[in-house]
């Protein structure tokens, strides 16, 4: 069963938006995105940095916008601008092409424009739409400056995929504008929804050390629990992340205990989940770990050997066994009979309902920067999803909590 998404109607209505439009050929949207967004009822001020304006004149978004344009920090009669005011004024900061030099900006707090200041003065959220061609969106740095943004907190509209200015296909195209819309709706809808709410998320993998320089691991990099993590976070919840071994982080909203080994994570779980209103148990715990560590290096010897291993604790199953009021989550990344193997673990574990994800996708799965997931609930109804970005897949999962919680 596909999973409908609701009408968010008048949520723009009287919303103060600042549009900041830097210089991408896609700022020519610029001007269908202030209409849509102005006949939606928010107010537009705009924001453009000195070489957008050669893609979209400022005197055409004045007009649409209903509102002076700003580019400098000083008017042309020599008037310091106030950006803090532009700043402060905003319900919502959306930057919209945001091209890579602006987006490397962002992630290094480089400060050389009126655009730049007014967003390290903002202290509202604020929305980026990535804008470049697909060569440029894979390159790695633009990849960390992505992950860096949001682990300040922004929230990134993910871009598209399809013909590109430079007549290369793929992702890299900026949102379409009505989808950009729609984003924002959606955000207003949900604004708050889990304030005074105590969440739990594990996320990435475990290693469980055989001896002082080898561990059992494994191959999770923990982006989909930190984007989940972070997704609650944003929507006002106390956010607990236990993480397991990995370079990322989530943004400072969520309260992150940094954990090595299953029994690690399976103590500060347990702890945390005594308190908790929801518990999402995203983290690829080992399933096995040395049955004797060995406090030396183990020598090589024989031709071949074999390591004792013991299972290690199951820490969904046992919050399935502690649990009173929570609303327990759990995962299941399988890469044969999914639906079948996800549903049985609902009862195994005494689970609410589990997100299941398939190996065999493509683009789901480990160290990806997109999922594919379908959410099983008690009674064995199953919502599929599309294939997305890990951060919409996030959102997806905390819709459905929310959808489930109100029930
Ligand atoms: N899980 C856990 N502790 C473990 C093993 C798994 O908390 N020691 C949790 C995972 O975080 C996930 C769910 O259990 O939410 C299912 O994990 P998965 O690896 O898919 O299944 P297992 O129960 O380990 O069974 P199998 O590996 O046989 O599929």
């Amino acid at each position: 069963m596909a999973h409908s998404t609701l009408p968010f109607l008048f949520m723009l209505n009287g919303k103060k938006i600042l549009l900041g439009v830097t210089a991408g050929i896609a700022a020519y949207k610029a001007a269908t995105l202030v209409r849509l967004l102005v006949k939606k009822g928010a107010e537009i001020k705009v924001i453009m940095t000195p070489d957008a304006q050669t893609f979209v004149s400022p005197q055409t978004l004045s007009v649409l916008s209903k509102n002076k344009v700003e580019v400098d920090f000083f008017t042309p009669d020599k008037v310091w601008n106030n950006h803090v005011h532009l700043a402060l004024w905003a319900d919502a900061f959306v930057i919209a092409p945001c091209t890579a030099n602006t987006l490397a900006k962002m992630a290094t707090g480089l400060c050389d424009n009126l655009l730049m200041s007014v967003y390290l003065s903002a202290r509202c959220k604020v929305y980026v739409a990535p804008a470049m061609d697909v060569d440029m969106y894979q390159h790695p740095t633009a990849k960390n400056n992505i992950q860096k943004i949001i682990s300040y907190g922004n929230i990134v509209i993910p871009p598209e995929n399809g013909e590109l200015a430079s007549g290369l296909h793929g992702e890299g195209r900026m949102a379409e504008p009505e989808n950009i819309v729609s984003f924002l709706e959606k955000e207003f809808e949900n604004h708050g929804s889990f304030k005074g709410k105590k969440v739990l998320i594990s996320a990435g993998p475990t290693y469980e050390e055989i001896d002082p320089v080898r561990f059992i691991g494994n191959r999770s990099s923990g982006k989909m629990g930190i984007a989940i993590a972070n997704a609650f976070a944003h929507e006002g919840a106390d956010v607990t992340l236990v993480l397991g071994p990995t370079h990322l982080a989530p943004n400072s909203a969520v309260k992150c205990i940094r954990v090595e080994s299953s029994n690690e994570m399976y103590a500060n779980c347990t702890e945390a989940f005594k308190t908790s209103d929801i518990a999402i148990m995203s983290a690829a715990v080992a399933d096995y770990k040395a049955a004797d560590y060995s406090s030396q290096k183990i020598k090589k010897k024989e031709d071949t050997f074999q390591i004792n291993l013991t299972k290690t604790t199951d820490i969904l199953a046992e919050l399935g066994k502690q649990k009173k009021q929570q609303c327990l989550v759990g995962f299941a990344l399988e890469t044969e009979n999914v639906i079948e193997y996800a549903t049985k673990k609902i009862k195994a574990k005494n689970l609410d309902f589990i997100i299941a994800n398939s190996l065999q996708d493509k683009g789901a799965g480990f160290a990806t920067d997109t999922n594919k997931i379908s959410i099983i609930d008690k009674g064995d109804k199953v919502f599929d999803y599309d294939l997305k970005s890990k951060e919409e897949v996030a959102k997806d999962i905390l819709n459905f909590t929310l959808n489930y919680l109100k029930k």
